[in-house]
């Protein structure tokens, strides 16, 4: 038998973090001692209360049947409670959809809207899944929307082609650039979208994971958002649940519904004990504050921060101290890829930015997710290379 794949599968290229968990498994198999700064996974484990809700909602045999396709009402209710403590916003039930991971969400949601040569407006750089899993899976045509550090990472939307564009991406706190947008950028995305009729799909994966009193607005919060927007949200990164795949979408319900209809005929939901733990996972807010853990872990985030940017800083980088995510993304002013295969050849793994789409070249990011010890050993391992060098 011959086997061809599809067309729109044979142009993906390659997904970036799989590449490099391929090069840090052959690097571990050479038992080199590799410091990985690379992928977006924390090392830290989820809260013992949510160990603990996982070993209750496994023993109930009650929750092992199928889920419901738009999640469990409970799972569903809790969401929205969340919203409204958080973000003070109001939604019903119907505004609010659980997903196997963000990513399955953020796939599916073009399935349900993209035609094929319909074109989708897609940060550059970004998570990858935008460009790829989303819109070329489904024969739609990303239109880079460049970020550029002199205007903080945000996209110019007027100088955008508006022409046959059925969605846009936005990502605020943002991967790779760690960047963040205040209400007065949002309210230009949502009147953007309204005055051009296009969905926007708005990832807020990183809004729990910030530092020095910055708290991350939702799009939702913005008058006239429900009727053109649907906003991401994950507990991987809340509450380092990455491998338990639940996370969930919120916003106007023809949206809600469409990616309903898509994953309706294509999984059942995210298993019904993993819905129980997350909605008790946000039920651990009590108002728009981070519960105590989560202080936690971004006072941890913070400190690693400090180390690896105070460090970049002394050997004569310039580089920002990010308000949110746990990315630190450098501006090297040189090839990326040749900086990241530098830095593997002194066991310090990171991810080339050009990776992240064109306007990623020049620039690598740093995932802060080893312990500062671990940081502060990866960066002596990058000074003693560029002791000499002039960086700037
Ligand atoms: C910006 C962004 N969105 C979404 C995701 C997907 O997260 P998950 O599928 O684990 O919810 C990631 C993961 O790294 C991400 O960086």
């Amino acid at each position: 038998m011959t086997v061809e794949f599809a067309d729109r599968v044979k142009r993906l290229p390659p997904y970036l973090f799989a590449e490099i968990e391929k090069v840090i498994k052959e690097k571990k198999a050479q038992r080199v001692d590799l410091i990985s700064l690379s992928i977006g996974d924390p090392d830290l484990p989820p809260p013992p209360f949510i160990i603990a809700s996982f070993k209750e909602e496994v023993a109930n045999l009650k929750n092992h049947n199928y889920s419901f396709s738009q999640g469990e009402p409970d799972f569903r209710q809790a969401v929205a409670d969340w919203y409204k403590k958080r973000f003070h916003v109001d939604l019903s039930q119907e505004e609010v959809i659980a997903l196997i991971g963000s990513k399955e969400g953020i796939a599916n949601i073009a399935r349900a809207f993209v035609n094929a040569g319909d074109r989708v407006l897609v940060p550059d750089p970004s998570y990858p899944v935008y460009t790829n899993g989303s819109t070329m899976l489904n024969d739609g045509i990303p239109v880079p929307l460049p970020l550029l550090q002199e205007n903080g990472f945000k996209p110019d939307l007027e100088a955008v082609n508006q022409k046959k564009i059925k969605m846009m991406f936005l990502n605020y706190p943002n991967n790779p650039t760690s960047a963040t947008v205040d209400k007065k950028f949002l309210r230009q995305a949502v009147e953007f979208a309204r005055e051009n009729n296009i969905i926007l799909c708005y990832d807020n994966a990183y809004s729990e994971i910030s530092f020095d009193g910055y708290k991350a607005p939702s799009i939702l919060e913005v008058d006239g958002a429900i009727d053109v927007a649907v906003e991401f949200h994950s507990c991987s990164k809340t509450f380092n649940m990455t491998g338990d795949r639940i996370a969930f979408a919120v916003g106007n319900k023809q949206l809600i519904s469409g990616l309903t209809k898509v994953k309706s005929q294509i999984d059942s939901g995210p298993p019904v004990y993993i819905q129980k733990v997350a909605a008790k996972a946000l039920e651990s807010y009590k108002s728009d504050e981070p519960p105590d853990f989560l202080k936690k872990t971004n006072q941890t985030y913070a400190e690693r921060r400090d180390v690896l940017v105070d460090s970049l800083r002394s050997m004569g980088f310039k580089c920002d101290k990010p308000k949110a995510t746990f990315y630190v993304w450098l501006n090297y002013k040189s090839d990326s890829m040749k900086f990241a295969t530098k830095l593997l050849s002194v066991g310090v793994a990171v991810t080339p930015g050009v990776g992240f789409g064109e306007h990623g070249e020049n620039y690598v990011r740093f995932a802060l997710t080893q312990p500062k010890e671990r940081i502060a050993e990866a960066c002596k391992r990058i000074s003693a290379l560029f002791e000499c060098a002039d960086t700037q």
